[in-house]
């Protein structure tokens, strides 16, 4: 076990599996480790960071060197801020290479003494990503196996509370329309029925 704290910082919108496996990989090389979520208000996630700091409680309860956070602004200067002397960071396949190198060298450039360690997460995972996951629910397809159970019931119980509010929607739009059409006859009909009454009266006997 090294001696430190280190971060792993992250969107975590929501957790995968390939998360929850890095996760148990760092917790047994570093004394501490620190799962920053990045409270970016940029971003429109689909999980609250209140609703993605609970996922990761449950997540990682039995880890007991595993503390969670959340944190905005520069990662660097978080890590200063809880004295970590690493950053973790996951690499699935080469496509993620070319930014994760980016990004950590520019955080050495931010600062120096902050090292960046990355690790593969089991091969099976090498394809999931918050994104992807995000995508698949969103489509209503299955993603079991990607994401931890809790993970999975939270996107099933948001997905359904978002359609049952999209259906409600979509009721209250067609009524208005309903009602718009109704009132529209209603008026043509009175006009008509005027404009009928105001002819008949006009007929010579
Ligand atoms: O899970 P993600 O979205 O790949 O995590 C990206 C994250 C949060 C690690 C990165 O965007 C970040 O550190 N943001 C904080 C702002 C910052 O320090 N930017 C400079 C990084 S080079």
């Amino acid at each position: 076990m090294n001696k430190g704290i280190a971060i792993y910082p992250g969107s975590f919108d929501p957790p995968t599996n390939g998360h929850l496996d890095l996760i148990q990989r760092g917790s047994k090389i570093f004394e501490e480790l620190v799962v920053a979520i990045l409270r970016n208000s940029e971003k429109t996630p689909m999980f609250s960071v209140a609703e993605r700091l609970e996922m990761l409680k449950e997540l990682t309860a039995d880890l007991k060197n595993v503390r969670l956070d959340t944190f905005h602004g520069l990662m660097v200067e978080y890590a200063k801020s809880i004295d970590a002397i690493c950053v973790l960071r996951g690499i699935r396949a080469v496509s993620d290479y070319e930014y994760e190198l980016q990004m950590a060298l520019m955080n050495r450039k931010l600062e120096p003494t902050l090292e960046t360690v990355f690790m593969m997460p089991a091969d099976k995972y090498s394809y999931v990503s918050s994104r992807l996951v995000r995508e698949v629910a969103q489509a209503g397809g299955p993603v079991r196996g990607l994401v931890p159970e809790v993970v999975e019931f939270k996107l099933r119980e948001k997905l359904d509370a978002a359609s049952r509010l999209e259906e409600r929607r979509l009721r209250a739009k067609a009524a208005k329309a309903a009602n718009t059409k109704a009132k529209r006859k209603n008026v043509n009909d009175h006009r008509d029925h005027r404009s009928a009454s105001t002819n008949g009266s006009n007929q010579p006997d």
